[in-house]
């Protein structure tokens, strides 16, 4: 039986900080507000210029590095982003042309903030099935640059970043589940209106991110409780089974609703939104990484990640790390 494990992790924010505190300046809203409803303290901005591939390139570079890799050995390559540097060319193969790594797939999932999630699912099972040794999976995104500045319901949110995992082929187990929904539904819950085929139109405030933020935050917290309980039972598993959550972080509030679920105390729990705000598709897997290197995540502890995004679209996994 072959498994994909996950052999190295790697992140990377852009060097501009937005601190809640900057944010007084540009909106009506407070430090004390942002971090009472959401928990973020500041956020990370690509500078003029810089895209989600060249934020996606530095993480997938340091994942290859922690994997004892190099970049000509990955033969798979999937992207998640919402936030594309070209229509295309598609950001898997953009970054598949700066790694040098030629000939395999490379393609991106734009499942917004559970981009990271799809990719890795998809990834898993062509490790699983033989036809991938080595994965690159990667969520990077520049939301700012569909974050409408003006509008303080989403601009405290939203930021950029890019987190990245290396999955190998392994006779013992590592990713043990992945579960993928969506419902589309709820479309107009969170989206953003412009596109290529719809069009982008005069008005260019249509090309930022729309959001019924109390109603998103509902569905979420019991769309991902029921999403914890469906990994667990997947595996036959009892929630004491897991040794850390990583959640996508877009609120403290709702994280803190899904530790509750699992009963883990939150020191159980990887919690980086109140340095990055909600990085979509790049969230988990920077998450991840950090808890890796600080060497909270050892070799053998039971992880679930999970994340709920724009469609809405929403995965977990459960992984012996
Ligand atoms: O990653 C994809 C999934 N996305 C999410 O998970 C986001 C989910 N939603 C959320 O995180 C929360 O709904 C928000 C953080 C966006 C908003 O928090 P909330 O507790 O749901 O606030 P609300 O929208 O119900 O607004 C409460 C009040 C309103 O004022 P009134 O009507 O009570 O007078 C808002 O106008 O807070 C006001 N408000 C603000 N005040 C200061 C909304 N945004 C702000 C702000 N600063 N930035």
């Amino acid at each position: 039986m072959i498994y994909s494990r996950i052999v190295g992790t790697g992140s990377h924010l852009p060097e501009k900080v937005l601190t809640n505190f900057d944010l007084e300046k540009l909106v009506d809203t407070s430090d004390a507000w942002i971090r009472d409803r959401t928990g973020i303290e500041r956020r990370h901005i690509a500078a003029e210029g810089e895209t989600t591939v060249d934020l996606a390139e530095h993480a997938a570079r340091r994942a290859l590095e922690s994997a004892g890799l190099r970049p000509d050995e990955v033969d798979f390559i999937a992207f998640g982003t919402t936030t594309p540097d070209l229509v295309f060319p598609n950001c898997g193969v953009l970054l598949q042309g700066r790694l040098g790594c030629r000939g395999g797939p490379a393609f991106s999932v734009e499942t917004a903030c559970s981009g990271f999630m799809y990719a890795l699912s998809i990834a898993d099972k062509y490790v699983r099935c033989g036809e991938a040794k080595r994965a690159l999976v990667v969520g990077s995104e520049t939301l700012s640059r569909i974050t409408d500045w003006s509008d303080r319901s989403t601009a405290i949110l939203f930021a950029d970043g890019a987190g990245a995992v290396v999955l190998g082929a392994s006779e013992e187990p590592g990713i043990l589940s992945t579960h993928l929904h969506a419902d589309g539904q709820y479309k107009d819950m969170l989206y953003c209106g412009s596109g290529v085929s719809k069009g982008f139109g005069p008005d260019k405030v249509k090309l930022s991110i729309s959001m019924v933020g109390s109603e998103v935050f509902k569905v979420a917290v019991t769309t991902l409780g029921k999403a914890v309980d469906e990994t667990l039972a997947a595996n036959g598993l009892d929630r004491s089974a897991i040794d850390w959550l990583v959640p996508h972080q877009a609120n403290l509030r709702i994280i803190q609703a899904i530790a509750r679920r699992l009963d883990l105390p939150m020191e159980r729990v990887i919690l980086t939104v109140q340095d990055h705000g909600n990085t979509s598709a790049a969230s988990v897997p920077i998450a991840l990484d950090r808890a890796v290197r600080d060497g909270r995540i050892k070799r053998g502890d039971m992880l679930l990640l999970e994340a709920f995004g724009g469609g809405f679209t929403w995965g977990s996994a459960l992984v012996k790390y």
